[in-house]
């Protein structure tokens, strides 16, 4: 308890699944927290559940500048500054590189890439009168290693580890970190439309160290590290939480059902 302690954050993505975990565990520790999202109904009622003042939902397209502009404006108005900033929004599309439309390309480059660059972008002036920070970009096992079917989304997830590198050296003198998180987990909403058939998630996680996805809590855990200042001398890194899938596989492992 207490250990973000008088920190504002803005956590994208926080109307359900991770972010709003996050959110959740967040506010727990002692930060206010803007939940911010496009899935309006489910924000307000998830900023509600978290209550006591310290958590307010507030609409942001992460694709849209004017979207970024107020939703940092309103942090600073309703709790004073801005000391940390989980760029957690994301969307998946789930195609053969050969099917992907450019369209389908784009969207995803727009939300997962484009979306992170502007949330850096907005924040490093509030977190400068703040006097530092703390930016948390949510990434994947897929910015690691190669998935098939995952072309887009893990393209954008890699670039997001190069961005945080860049924004982490710029941004270093101005205290405020950069760090990315790599989780193999996090809500089931996400890939449910593109759960194709013959995929076997026993399997999938079977020759990890400990074999299964993280949890969201598991994941919310390192988030709210990277936000404290126990991760003081952290920035420019990446954090697994990947129950050891990048450390390699385990031959003998065997699908337990
Ligand atoms: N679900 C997984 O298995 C998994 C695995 C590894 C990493 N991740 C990453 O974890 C993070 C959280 O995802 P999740 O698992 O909670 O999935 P999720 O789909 O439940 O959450 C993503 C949230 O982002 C929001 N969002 C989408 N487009 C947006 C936009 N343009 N503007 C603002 N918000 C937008 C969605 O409405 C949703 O609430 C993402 O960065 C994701 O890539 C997820």
């Amino acid at each position: 308890m207490g250990r973000l302690a008088g920190k504002v954050a803005i956590i994208t993505g926080a109307a359900r699944g991770t972010g709003e975990e996050t959110a959740r565990r967040f506010a727990a520790e002692g930060a206010s927290v803007v939940l911010a999202d496009v899935l309006d109904a489910l924000g307000e009622s998830a900023a509600a559940r978290i209550g006591g003042g310290a958590a307010v939902y507030r609409r942001l397209d992460v694709t849209r500048e004017q979207d970024w502009a107020e939703v940092v404006a309103f942090a600073e108005a309703r709790f004073g500054r801005l000391d940390v900033l989980v760029n957690n929004a994301a969307i998946l599309h789930m195609a053969p590189i050969e099917t992907t439309r450019l369209e389908d390309w784009h969207r995803v480059v727009e939300v997962n890439q484009t979306g992170p660059f502007l949330g850096i972008r907005a924040a490093i002036d509030p977190m400068r009168r703040a006097g530092g920070g703390s930016i948390v970009n949510i990434a994947s096992l897929d910015a690691m290693v190669g998935l098939d079917r995952f072309g887009a989304y893990a393209a954008t997830k890699w670039a997001m580890r190069g961005l945080t590198r860049c924004a982490a050296l710029e941004l270093g003198e101005l205290g405020i970190r950069v760090n990315t998180v790599c989780p193999a987990g996090g809500s089931d909403e996400m890939a449910a439309p593109f759960r194709p058939p013959g995929v076997d998630p026993v399997a999938y996680v079977a020759g990890r160290a400990i074999p299964r996805r993280a949890s969201l809590a598991e994941i919310a855990a390192m988030i709210v590290f990277l936000a404290s200042d126990e991760s003081s001398f952290c920035t420019g890194a990446d954090f697994p939480v990947d129950g050891g899938a990048t450390a390699g596989t385990v031959l003998a492992a065997k699908p337990k059902r």
